[in-house]
């Protein structure tokens, strides 16, 4: 369904920490599997060894100052290498690929939270991609104070992101509306704070719908 790759569905899981996105995301992989379909769960940064040693680089605290380009290029980095090592082969053999998180945490955490421009950091993860775009975006919207309370609920520390102000993670939240916005058709806008299972049947339901339109 993806342009040029293959007959495999590209599902993105998008939205602020704490949104839940991992959770919705599995839930929509065992889903699908019972259906019968094929399905690679994978996640960013990260995805390939490469991207895994990225992932550690750019988010443990203690690996001294990142500035904002250097942030922006490592994730872009990580992201190259997710796509032409797993997500496009992926995609060629038939499978549903679901990431957890894409090109647009990069747009809304490094263009819009560090402030190097959503359109610069849109073009350099296009460049990174070769222009692969998902099918389909669910974005979980989460209130900045909500995500906080529930990534602090668990064990985990915060990582380098996680631990910035509310006004940042308040910043990405409207970038990540607007992206939505600006391409409705690509993008499911769920509320986080909704019920787990109500989430993961309206994911279900429009996954389903892109399913039958394509096969
Ligand atoms: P994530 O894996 O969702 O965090 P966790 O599994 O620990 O909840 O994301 C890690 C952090 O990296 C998160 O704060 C968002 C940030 N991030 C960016 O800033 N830019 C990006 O391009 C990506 C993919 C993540």
């Amino acid at each position: 369904m993806t342009d040029g790759q293959g007959s495999g569905l590209f599902i993105a899981f998008e939205g602020g920490d704490g949104a839940g996105k991992s959770t919705q995301a599995a839930r929509l992989a065992e889903s699908l599997e019972a259906m019968g379909c094929s399905v690679l769960r994978t996640r960013e940064p990260g995805g390939t060894p490469i991207g895994e040693k990225l992932r550690s680089l750019v988010l443990d605290h203690g690996n001294g100052t990142i500035d904002t380009r250097t942030e922006a290029l490592m994730f872009a980095a990580s992201r190259a290498a997710h796509v032409s090592q797993v997500i496009v082969p992926a995609l060629a053999r038939g499978v549903v690929v679901i990431t957890d998180r894409y090109i647009d945490s990069s747009v809304a955490y490094q263009g819009a939270g560090r402030g190097l421009g959503t359109e610069d950091v849109r073009r350099l993860n296009e460049w990174a991609t070769e222009g692969l775009w998902p099918d389909l975006t669910v974005l979980l919207d989460v209130e900045p104070g909500h995500g906080r309370e529930r990534r602090t609920a668990g064990a985990a520390a915060e990582d380098r992101l996680e631990s910035e102000p509310d006004d940042f993670h308040a910043r990405i939240r409207t970038a990540f509306l607007d992206l939505a916005e600006t391409r409705p058709r690509e993008y499911l806008v769920l509320p986080a704070n909704r019920p787990i299972d109500e989430l993961a049947a309206a994911i279900l339901e429009r996954v389903k719908a892109l399913l039958g339109a394509s096969r």
